[in-house]
Order: structure tokens, then sequence, then C-alpha cells
């Protein structure tokens, strides 16, 4: 990842890498106290072999478990967090690490960045939406009452290790959600990678070790390329949304419990391309392309039966929609992308209402 002289930082990505942890931590940061954010099930999984290898390169860690869940990523939960890094003695050279999905990553990530006016974090991911999407890039959070990751700040990692060996015990729902955000960079940057998920569909689906981890590095190349080029997403990173403005509303309708992040994102895609070809930027047949690559990576698009026009009110209150001008992001040819700004309400939605004839 290239953020300049200062801020760089690999991203290491491989098989059956966790073992490598505590040697790569104790090259990059010699002996620092490490405070290792994560909740029981992952922990459970994988704590051990974190915990031996820092241990086994001499390095002294505690272990802070937060309960899991995306109610847990509060602003009480964070208080909890910061509590346990006093508790611990967390000095200004201690680094944070991040085991988990991308709950445990933004939880811990701010905790990091505001922790004694922001120590080190390193990023351990392990779900594939963590993995090709939020351990990359820097962003932090946690949700207000009021709405998702509303609180927040911008604190790249020191180090993002990547073992995509921890995927094989991802439940399916949750691996379909992160395949969402991978279409999502195919579509919008990249027809060589939205190909290669053509040509491999049935192996990414199937978990296959080879495939997956080509997948994640090209996601995690796209992810830093364009992150490198706006950090604080005043424009390009924007594109990192297409399918999120359809999508937040749809979650929100469902008060994030109907429809997970992933699958909304997929639907929402599929809205935007829709609207894309009824302005001509995709050509005919392109959207039933993207459609028949959802269903072969076995991402449900089911939406239960929210008005088109609630969708496009919940659209329209996203936080996202700055200077209160919506900006929808659609696919310009598979792999470009155009930002359109206040689209019309009737275009909006019938391509919401489009949606329907490609469900199954
Ligand atoms: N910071 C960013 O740039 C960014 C980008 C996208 C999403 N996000 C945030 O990421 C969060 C969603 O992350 P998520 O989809 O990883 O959800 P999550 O962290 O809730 O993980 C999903 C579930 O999988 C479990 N799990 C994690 N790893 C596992 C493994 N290897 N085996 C078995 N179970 C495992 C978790 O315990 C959890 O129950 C949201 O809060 C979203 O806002 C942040
Ligand atoms: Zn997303």
């Amino acid at each position: 990842m290239d953020l300049g002289v200062d801020r760089s930082y690999k991203v290491i990505i491989g098989s059956g890498i966790l073992l490598q942890i505590g040697g790569l931590t104790k090259n990059l940061m010699g002996q620092p106290k490490i405070m290792l954010i994560s909740n029981p099930l992952v922990f459970s999984l994988y704590g051990a072999r974190v915990v031996d290898s820092l241990q086994g390169a001499g390095l002294a860690v505690s272990i802070a478990l937060m309960p899991d869940g995306e109610e847990y990523k509060s602003l009480e939960q964070l208080r909890l967090m910061l509590d346990e890094a006093v508790t611990a003695g967390l000095e200004r050279s201690s680094v944070i690490m991040a085991l988990g999905g991308g709950v445990v990553g933004d939880l811990a990530g701010f905790t990091a960045s505001i922790y004694q006016r922001g120590i080190p974090c390193i990023q351990i991911p392990t779900t594939l939406l963590a993995q090709v999407d939020s351990s990359v890039g820097g962003k932090t959070a946690v949700n207000h009452p009021r709405g998702k990751n509303l609180i927040g700040t911008f604190h790249q990692p020191a180090l993002v290790l990547i073992d995509t060996d921890t995927l094989n015990t991802l439940a399916e729902e949750e691996f379909q959600a992160g395949l969402g955000e991978v279409v999502k960079y195919g579509i919008i940057y990249d027809y060589e990678l939205f190909q290669l998920l053509e040509d491999q569909a049935e192996g990414l689906r199937n978990r296959e070790a080879k495939v997956v981890q080509e997948v994640v590095l090209r996601c995690v190349q796209i992810k830093s390329q364009i992150v490198s080029r706006d950090e604080k997403e005043s424009g390009l990173r924007m594109i990192l949304n297409l399918g999120h403005t359809f999508g937040h509303s749809i979650e929100k309708l469902g008060h994030y419990k109907e429809v997970k992040h992933g699958q909304a994102v997929a639907i929402g895609t599929l809205m935007a391309s829709i609207l894309a070809r009824n302005l001509g930027y995709l050509k005919a047949g392109e959207v039933e392309r993207i459609a028949a690559l959802f269903k072969r990576l076995g991402i449900s698009l089911q939406l239960p039966a929210y008005s088109a026009q609630l969708i496009y009110e919940g659209m329209l209150n996203d936080k996202k929609v700055k200077d209160k001008s919506l900006r929808v992001i659609v696919p310009k040819g598979i792999g470009g992308y155009d930002i359109i700004i206040n689209p019309a309400a009737d275009i909006l939605l019938q391509a919401i209402k489009e949606l329907a004839a490609y469900q199954y």
C-alpha cells in the first residue's frame, strides 16, 4: 500500500501465514507490547496460533475480547477497549492487533487511532469482506444509534496480514457477503478481474485456495491503488461505493438484519447496472452477464418486498449525500465507472423496480 514514504505499509497475503505474525511484528517494530483485540468465536479458532507466534518471538501480549456482532461496534465498546489498553499499560510504542472481521477491525483500528493520540495497529482480517475491503485503507469507525459508521477516524494500519486459510471456517452467508464486494471491484475498475471471476466462479465459490488467494490479492491491489490516489475520500475513493447507496437504504429498511451488507451491495450493484444500461452506459446483455456471475457465485439477490419509493427515499437520506446532491456510481462498460449527480427520481425508481426481473 503506497501512501508516500512515511505511511506506506505492507499487506502480506498467503495461506497458513498466521504463524509468521510474531517474526513479522518483531522485524517491523522491535519489541512492542501488544494488545490483541478479537471476539470469542474468532479467538477460539485462531487466537492460540497468533498468541503462540507472538510469544515465540519473545513479545508480550495481552488479550481483549469484545462480544461478536455489529451492535458492539459502539462508543461504549470503544471505551471498554480503551480501558483495557490502559489496564494493559500500553505505551506509545505499543501495538494494537485486530484479529477478526470488519467489526473487530474497525473498533480496534479506532481504539489504536486515539489511544495516546494514536499508536500503531496491525490488522489480521479473517472474513472475506475484511480481507478484500475493510482492513486496507485506514478507515475506522463505530456506529451511532442514528446511523452506521457515523463516528470514526482515518488511521492507516502498520501492517496487514491476510491468511486466506482462515476463510475455510467462515459461514456461507459471510463468504457470500464478501463476494458481493469482490464483484464490485471487477465491475467498477478491472475487467480482467471480472473475467477471472467468470472463469473461476465455481472454484471461488468452493473456496479453492489458489483461486481465493489470487482474487484476494487483486482486490487488495485495486483497493490500495484507489486509496493511495484518494486517501480521504474526496473523489476517486467514492467509486468503491458502487451499489452502496442503494445497498445502505436496503440494509436500513431491513433494520440491518434482513439483508446482509454484502448481499445488499450485490443487489444495489445490479440496480446501478440496470440504471447504467438505461442510460446507455452498458451494452445489451451486460446486465445479464453481471446477474449471471452473481448467481454462479451463489450470491442471493432476493430482496424482501420493500417499496421502490422507500428505497429511493432512503438513498436521499444516505450520509454520503454530500452538499444535498445525490451521487450514484454506475458502471461504464464492465471495468469502468461514471458518477451521476442527482439522477432524476423516475430513472432511479425504474432501475429499482426492474431488479425484480433478475431475482431468482
Ligand atoms: N473500514 C472500512 O473501510 C470498512 C469497509 C467495509 C466494511 N466495513 C465494516 O465491516 C463490518 C462488517 O465486517 P464483516 O462482514 O467482516 O463482519 P463481522 O466482523 O461481523 O464478521 C462476520 C461474522 O463472522 C465471524 N468470523 C470472522 N472471521 C471468521 C472466521 N475466519 N471463521 C468463522 N467465523 C468468522 C465473526 O465472528 C462474525 O460473527 C461492518 O461494520 C462494516 O461497516 C468497514
Ligand atoms: Zn461494502
